[in-house]
């Protein structure tokens, strides 16, 4: 194993802690630990239990027989402990037979030695467990640092792309980000509506905010002519259009297949494929109706009128904030989830101040 405790000439840093009620016992077991081990000694785990926090140890030696301390409660007193939860325990029981092993084991205990034990037993079981229990805590350390480096990793190839998006289509300058930021808001209000409870867990969440960006990435697949035509597309062009919701899915899928299972992926697809679809399935590519369009895409697709219908197009003027809560809100139960247009509306003034905001910022860069 490569990580080994510190072991060295030197003094020692890592902390153990005995807890014996015998003071001749106490000095024994820190005669034969202290060259490698910072040792702590009490009588009780009441007595040591203000401390142990603090001191951290990286393992317990405890005797089983102490007056007026069951020993079972005193592992739990420690194994509850989140902070001490995965410290190994090394118990000293009277005797060593099977059921004394079985015993000790059973209350959560990581080891056990017999009271008659030698100095090198009890070294050897220390520094077995100790190792252990460093080893895991450098591997937990090194895979969330894996993880939170695959998760920028994730954000910047998605800004990347919501940009490459945002290049081709001109007309909508900053749909990606504040659909983004609305998209956020609305599930918070959501959450505090207690609506879809079971639905908006942690996880969902997060990837629907990350994939919020990308939902009209199928716009890549649109011709220029199309998609930057300034003026209204022609019904045949308005077809070819719509087309941006399956040209993203199919990327989607098509990244999917070659990956093992990625929840954010699947949320990009529900979203890339669905957020143009109507609550009373009028809406397009699949005209998927009610709660069998996916949740992702009843959410989106608030944020993503409401941007279009505050943004200037070349065809259009922006409509006031009022104007588009007043669109929206008659569309609630048509175009739009009950639910969601309900959150909406709970959560309005914050959509106008992320919109004046988002245009203040790009009046400072301009
Ligand atoms: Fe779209
Ligand atoms: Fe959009």
């Amino acid at each position: 194993m490569s990580d080994q405790p510190e072991q060295s000439v030197s003094s020692p840093t890592l902390h153990v802690v005995v807890i014996d009620d015998s003071k001749m016992k106490q000095r024994f077991l820190k005669a034969i630990l202290e060259n490698e081990y910072i040792v702590h000694t009490f009588s009780s785990v009441k007595e040591a239990k203000p401390h142990l926090e603090e001191i951290g140890p990286v393992c317990f030696l405890m005797d089983m027989e102490r007056p007026g301390e069951d020993p079972v409660a005193s592992i739990r007193t420690i194994k509850d402990n989140p902070k001490l939860s995965e410290t190994p325990i090394i118990m000293i029981t009277p005797t060593s037979d099977v059921e004394t092993e079985q015993r000790v084991l059973e209350c959560g205990c990581d080891d056990y030695v017999g009271n008659r034990f030698a100095r090198e037993i009890i070294k050897t079981r220390v520094n077995h467990l100790v190792e252990l229990f460093e080893f895991r805590k450098n591997l937990e350390k090194r895979v969330a640092q894996k993880t939170q480096s695959v998760m920028e990793l994730q954000d910047a190839i998605m800004l990347m792309l919501s940009d490459l998006v945002e290049c081709r289509d001109t007309l909508t300058s900053g749909h990606a980000q504040r659909t983004r930021d609305y998209m956020e808001c609305l599930v918070c209000q959501l959450q505090a509506n207690n609506h879809y409870v079971k639905e908006l867990h942690e996880d969902f969440v997060r990837d629907l905010v990350r994939a919020a960006p990308l939902h009209d990435i199928g716009k890549v697949g649109i011709p220029d002519a199309i998609l930057n035509k300034p003026g209204k597309l022609t019904e045949e062009e308005f077809e070819q259009m719509k087309r941006h919701t399956i040209i993203g899915a199919q990327a989607i899928m098509h990244t999917i297949s070659k990956v093992h299972d990625n929840s954010f992926l699947r949320v990009l697809r529900d979203l890339a494929m669905s957020h143009h679809e109507r609550w009373d399935g009028k809406g397009y590519p699949l005209g998927l109706q009610g709660e069998s369009i996916p949740l992702s895409g009843r959410i989106m697709a608030i944020p993503d009128v409401y941007d279009a219908l505050v943004s200037e197009r070349p065809y259009k003027k922006p409509f006031t904030h009022e104007k588009a809560v007043s669109i929206i809100k008659e569309g609630i139960g048509s175009h739009f989830d009950p639910f969601i247009g309900e959150a909406f509306l709970d959560c309005e003034l914050q959509f106008r101040y992320i919109a004046l905001n988002q245009q203040e910022a790009g009046e400072a860069s301009s």
